[in-house]
């Protein structure tokens, strides 16, 4: 059995469909049971729990061999999500996988963690990180660029509200984006790999893309004329210090902002492509090919 926290996410769902495809019993660990709802079916057991609950976790463990987590605390509209989720949650799934005899850990980190990077959700996944490392648990690390499904969910909703698109900085920096698809095929095959223990894989897609780019395109897609407006930098520098002891939520967005406006965005060694061959590589093409808006 092998237990994903985080199973209803964007790469959660992703994952839990991979491993249940192939006949991998799965349990979703979610704090509501019912955002599990497409998942249901042979297979696939949800759990109801929070990581931040520790007794929660320990209940959730029960007959779990491994353990896939792909929380994240950073987008939600707690301020301190990314401290209690990414970093505490993850340890209280370390020390309940210990434990109860669950020897295999994959954790989703993300590119750039580090202890002196200047965005904290980084330096958070750089903690986690770390707090997997020192256990004695089979781990291994993933660490994705950025998810093209994400963009394209944040920047259509905004585009079907207002019908148009308002990004922070210029929109002009080269970013990785990689399918959540390629980074859940990478996950699904790790937790049934014993030569990836031990081993930190960052993974990317094919293309690098500007937000002006992605924008366009859905926008394109939607009907509407090229409406993008951009917030600039030395606001959002403003944005972020000032409004930082009363909104930190926004705070922390227009940090996140700065940073993909105007840091190296761009992955340039794809670890786990080359350690693990044929994984999808699916581009902002394949998905808008998909996608359907209302007329
Ligand atoms: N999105 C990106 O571009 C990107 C890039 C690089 C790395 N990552 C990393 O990839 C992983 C997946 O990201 P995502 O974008 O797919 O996430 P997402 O769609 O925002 O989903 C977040 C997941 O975290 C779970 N979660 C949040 N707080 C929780 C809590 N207190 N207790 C239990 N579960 C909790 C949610 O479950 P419930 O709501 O059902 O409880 C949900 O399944 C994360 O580790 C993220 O940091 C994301």
């Amino acid at each position: 059995m092998i237990l994903v926290a985080g199973g209803t996410g964007t790469l959660g769902t992703r994952i839990v469909r991979a491993l249940a495809t192939s006949g991998t019993p799965v349990r979703i660990l979610t704090r509501a049971p019912s955002r599990a709802g497409h998942l249901t079916g042979p297979g696939v057991e949800v759990h109801l729990g929070d990581v931040r609950d520790p007794e929660a976790v320990a209940a959730a463990m029960k007959g779990v061999t491994a353990v896939v987590s792909a929380v994240q605390g950073f987008a939600g509209t707690d301020p301190a999500g990314a401290q209690a989720v990414d970093l505490d949650g993850n340890s209280n799934l370390v020390n309940a996988a210990i434990d109860a005899g669950a020897r295999r850990f994959v954790l989703i980190s993300a590119t750039g963690a580090a202890s002196d990077s200047p965005l904290s959700l980084r330096r958070i996944k750089f903690q986690a990180e770390q707090a997997l490392i020192h256990s004695d648990l089979e781990w291994t690390i993933i660490r994705p660029t950025v998810y093209l499904e994400t963009w394209i969910g944040l920047l259509g909703d905004m585009i079907t509200a207002k019908g148009s698109v308002t990004l922070f900085g210029r929109g002009r920096n080269p970013i990785n984006f990689v399918g959540a698809d390629d980074v859940a095929a990478l996950v699904a095959h790790t937790v049934g790999a014993p030569d990836l223990v031990g081993e930190t894989l960052a993974i990317g897609g094919p293309e690098n893309l500007t937000l002006n780019d992605v924008a366009g395109k859905l926008l394109v897609l939607q009907g509407q004329n090229e409406r993008i407006r951009h917030v600039a930098i030395p606001v959002l520098r403003v944005v972020s210090t000032v409004l930082r002891p009363i909104k930190p939520t926004v705070a922390t967005l227009a940090e996140f902002g700065i940073i993909m406006d105007t840091t190296d965005m761009t992955l340039p060694r794809d670890t786990a492509r080359a350690r693990v061959p044929g994984l999808p590589t699916t581009r902002l093409a394949d998905l808008l090919a998909r996608v359907k808006y209302a007329a």
